[in-house]
């Protein structure tokens, strides 16, 4: 796709220009704001006062524990969480809702907000992780995420090294910029929902469950999204709330979040512990890996963390045990957030893999080329296509990795101590069932519609690229229509999916309606040029092609993941030892690439998400309650500006007919995934500080490095 590979964003404009319209700039007449009250502390039992916030200016109603009368628990997969919100006076967690105030603007109801009096009767919660880690007490064992290949006791037998360590990852929250929300207006039996949702289809099927309605009956529109990360892939209580709250009341009714309030109401990474083994002989190999991640997971709910699951895979070594867990608390249900399981899992791999080359004096790159897994090691399945060796090479030699100093701590330049470090990353590519239409109409103009979503992350140029290059047109001919449960079903844009499944699609129906038209011109080659022609001789006024693609039976037959090497330089200075990265090159295996502009920058993305889980990101608990102890952006560091250096990301050329019509695996993710440990890794080479938890802080490193590097 060389020319068309460098067409520009198609929302570009209007974004930059404030045009693009977002979930809160959508003016619904008559709609009603509502605003949510949420329990200050939990579990327990709560009362909930609203007799003043009810005659507060502006208030429409208020509605409390029991008002809505919502089922208490249901299981529809799209759901975020299964107990449904204002069921009865049960508080499962702080924050969570426990009174709507709808009023007739967002400002009254607010107020009135304020106005409602809450009280918990408060029982003691589990919330302490490190404690019910260490009495084990609460450990469920996840069975289905349990793999073991070889005989991991015969492995370390054999062993001339043994590297064994405990990890830990933070609590993290996606804050995309676009807090979620929602609006929803019901005409009689039908209902219509604007959300700011990553998976409108999953989000009708959801709201039928919760509001016992057919899904025929509803509809959800999500326009822009403004950032989900995993966050807006469920269907959450405000979706749910908004929508009984609007039945009941017969006034649409509009519910966006505060800031604060995110924290608790649409998921967050939870938190891991994990330790990881390696055993390997003098010269490299790997005999034994095991991995085992506890994650903390809520109350009654299913979301697992599954952060041994890259290990089952990155490197070849004939005895692999991995293992899930989780330790259940008092808290909302975490959920999948860019990038889920090999995100938090991966790091841990590969800060031991840097403590095992450390232990045998190899080199970092040259253990994991002397491990390099040409099938994967767990299932046996050869891979669909890999270019990671193709990556660590270009990698190395772009960054400069044969100028890393052994010895660490003896790099040193003005104030900082400068290190270098070097990381693998996976990710599982996820692939799933979608269906596309392709019209073309008697100006030549070509229409795209599918219920795909544009997040941020290009989709609707990248499919109005695939339908211009099959149709022969130029990409300024065609419009791209997503993010409505009216289109052709296509599945939630998560998973690094979307350009795979959705573009495969497209494809596949521009291809059909290619053929169709040369048939109807009764001649082969047709361009489409020729097409408003040849439609207004036919006296047509528009032929469109709908085609569905999905996953192969045969696939099976094939191990998919994106690959990465990523390298980064850190300098830290011994005195304020706050690290900083220098310098960044990421090199990617991510099959075809159908526009490097808009993948590279899904990269650069990804890298800068990526420092700040290495750095910055963490929402701590308060152990006592659990609750997140300081939502909101105030309490909550993500990168700025001035984190981020200069990154050099790029792919390797590939093309994966295996794993796709059109040759691509995922991009969205894979970017996230590697830095964390290289950060690590170059911290531990710049200071000679091992730090095995994420994120690093000064705490990790002051009065720990060593003298003799520190001296100015
Ligand atoms: Mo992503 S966590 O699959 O939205």
């Amino acid at each position: 796709m060389s020319e068309s590979g460098a067409a520009t964003r198609q929302d570009g404009p209007l974004k930059t220009t404030g045009a693009a319209r977002y979930l809160d700039d959508l003016r619904i007449e008559g709609a009603l704001e509502g605003v949510l009250v949420t329990a200050p502390t939990g579990p327990g039992t709560v009362t909930v006062d609203v007799a003043a916030a009810r005659s507060a200016p502006g208030v429409v109603t208020v509605f409390g524990p029991g008002d809505l009368a919502l089922a208490g628990g249901l299981d529809h997969w799209a759901l975020g969480q299964n107990n449904l919100p204002l069921a009865d006076d049960r508080v499962r967690y702080a924050g969570q809702p426990v009174a709507l105030v709808v009023a007739a603007s967002r400002a009254q109801a607010a107020r009135a907000a304020d106005a409602v009096v809450v009280s918990v009767a408060a029982e003691p919660a589990r919330a302490d992780f490190q404690r019910l880690l260490a009495e084990g007490t609460e450990i469920e064992d996840w069975a289905p995420t349990r793999s073991l290949v070889g005989d991991p006791d015969a492995g370390e037998a054999e062993a001339d090294v043994i590297v064994t360590g405990r990890y830990t990852t933070a609590d993290r929250h996606h804050v995309p910029l676009e807090p979620p929300g929602a609006v929803a207006r019901w005409d009689g039996d039908r209902l219509e929902v604007w959300t700011s949702t990553q998976w409108v289809f999953g989000v009708r099927g959801a709201l039928a469950q919760a509001l016992a309605i057919e899904p025929d009956r509803i509809t959800v529109r999500a326009g822009f999204v403004g950032g989900g990360f995993g966050s807006k892939g469920s269907t959450w209580p405000h979706e749910i709330l908004a929508a009984a709250a609007a039945r009941r009341l017969e006034r649409p009714v509009r519910l966006v979040l505060p800031r604060v309030q995110t924290f608790a109401a649409a998921g967050h990474q939870p938190r891991t512990a994990q330790e990881v083994s390696l055993a390997a002989r003098r010269d490299g190999t790997l005999t034994a890996l095991r991995h085992t991640s506890w994650s903390a997971a809520a109350m009654d709910e299913d979301y697992v963390e599954h952060g041994s699951l890259g290990s089952r895979t990155m490197y070849a070594c004939p005895s692999i045990a991995t293992r899930d867990l989780i330790v259940r608390l008092d808290r909302p249900q975490p959920t999948f957030m860019r990038a889920p399981h090999e995100g938090p899992g991966m790091p841990a791999l590969e800060i031991a893999m840097d403590e095992l080359a450390e232990a045998l004096g190899l080199d970092p790159l040259e253990l994991r080329l002397r491990n390099y897994a040409e099938q994967d090691p767990t299932s046996g399945k050869p891979f669909s296509s890999k270019a990671l060796r193709e990556c660590y090479r270009i990698g190395a030699e772009r960054f400069g990795w044969s100028r890393r100093r052994a010895v660490p701590g003896t790099w040193r330049e003005g104030d900082e101590l400068v290190g270098v470090g070097m990381a693998s990353a996976l990710m599982a590519t996820f692939r799933f069932g979608a269906t596309a239409k392709v019209t073309v109409g008697r100006d030549g103009g070509i229409v795209v519609e599918a219920a795909a979503h544009e997040i941020g992350n290009g989709a609707g140029t990248v499919l109005a690229q695939i339908a211009a290059e099959s149709l022969g047109a130029p990409v300024e001919r065609v419009r791209v229509v997503l993010g409505e449960t009216t289109l052709p079903e296509a599945g939630g844009t998560f998973g690094s999916g979307t350009t795979l499944s959705v573009g495969s699609a497209v494809h596949a129906a521009a291809e059909q309606l290619r053929e169709r038209l040369s048939d109807l011109a009764g001649e082969p080659g047709l361009t489409a040029a020729e097409y408003p022609e040849l439609l207004a001789l036919r006296r047509l006024d528009q032929v469109s092609e709908t085609a569905t693609w999905a996953p192969r039976r045969e696939d099976a037959a094939w191990a998919m993941n994106a690959y990465g090497a990523v390298f980064v330089e850190v300098g830290v200075d011994p005195l304020v030892p706050v690290p900083r990265v220098r310098r960044v090159v990421g090199v990617y295996s991510c099959g075809r690439i159908l526009n490097p502009a808009l993948a590279r920058s899904q990269l650069i993305g990804g890298i800068t998400w990526g420092i700040g889980q290495a750095l910055l990101e963490e929402s701590r608990t308060d152990p006592v309650d659990g609750r997140f102890l300081a939502p909101g952006l105030g309490g909550y560091s993500i990168p700025g500006q001035s984190d981020v250096p200069d990154i050099d990301a790029s792919f390797v050329a590939e093309h994966d007919e295996r794993a796709s019509r059109i040759g691509a695996r995922g991009v969205g993710e894979i970017g996230t995934i590697g830095i964390g440990g290289a950060i690590a890794n170059a911290v531990f080479n710049a200071t000679g500080v091992r730090v095995r938890d994420l994120p690093i802080r000064p705490e990790h490193l002051l009065g720990r490095i060593d003298g003799r590097a520190a001296v100015r």
